[in-house]
């Protein structure tokens, strides 16, 4: 496991646990096979391409539900157009193809159908529950992801933060430092009470599971060991 930098906050704070309480469900999706063997370089462009599409349904699923929740007292904070990826995941797309084609005909794995419901669903009925799917993808991308980033354009030559890998890159957040640290204080102020916490703490492990069955559908498409 890559090693975490030590969090500015209190162990009692809901961002500490959250993050704690996720931990081994994080060391679990980065071990995955594909994962593993995509930042090893040992996969082709065509894992990656599938990779994306699938990441396409999820962020589709987080943002299309956004705007309804803008307005939300426990959501609401959270929901911000300078994180959106789909615009970036489109583009990354259309590169990867070679124009739009992509979208005829594209479905999800099994797996990121099931990742895509739950989304709707928490965003429909149960806005706190949409906190913890936020949390774990945003919060992950502007972290690990960078590494994939890195990776990718090495691997298969894409233009420094260009297309291809514009899904990794988050032109509209300057500092992504102070972005985090600013992100952990939501979380710390989530008006919810203990009880809610834990039931957020454990949709974000329901969450991670999500991920570790998208990369399992993968890498089973790849004939990677499970
Ligand atoms: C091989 C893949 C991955 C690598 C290399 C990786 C690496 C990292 C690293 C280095 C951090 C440290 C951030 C920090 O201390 O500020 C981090 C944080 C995080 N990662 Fe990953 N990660 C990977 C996969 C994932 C996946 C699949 C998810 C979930 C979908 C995820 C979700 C998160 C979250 C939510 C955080 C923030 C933790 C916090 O500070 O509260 N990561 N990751």
């Amino acid at each position: 496991m890559h090693p975490r930098e030590p969090a500015l906050t209190s162990a009692s704070d809901f961002s500490a646990l959250i993050r704690t309480a996720s931990q081994e469900q994080h060391t679990e999706a980065e071990g995955s096979a594909f994962m593993s063997e995509l930042l090893g370089g040992r996969l082709g462009l065509e894992a990656y391409t599938r990779y994306t599409e699938q990441l396409w349904f999820v962020y589709r699923a987080l943002e299309e539900s956004a705007g309804s929740l803008a307005d939300d007292p426990v959501a609401g904070p959270f929901v911000r157009g300078d994180l959106f990826r789909l615009p970036a995941l489109e583009r990354d797309l259309t590169h990867l193809h070679g124009g739009t084609s992509w979208r005829d005909g594209l479905t999800p794995l099994p797996a990121t159908a099931a990742y895509a419901d739950r989304i709707a669903e928490v965003a429909r009925d149960w806005p706190a529950g949409y906190v913890a799917h936020h949390y774990t993808r945003y919060l992950g991308d502007l972290s690990g992801g960078q590494i994939i980033r890195g990776t990718a354009e090495k691997t298969w030559g894409f233009a420094r933060k260009g297309d291809g890998v514009r899904f990794y890159v988050f032109d509209a957040i300057a500092n992504p430092a102070a972005f985090k640290r600013e992100y952990r204080a939501l979380l710390d102020a989530v008006p919810v009470d203990d009880l809610e916490k834990q039931r957020i703490i454990d949709e974000c492990k329901r969450a991670f599971a999500l991920n570790t069955r998208v990369f399992a559908d993968l890498g089973a498409r790849f004939r990677l060991p499970a």
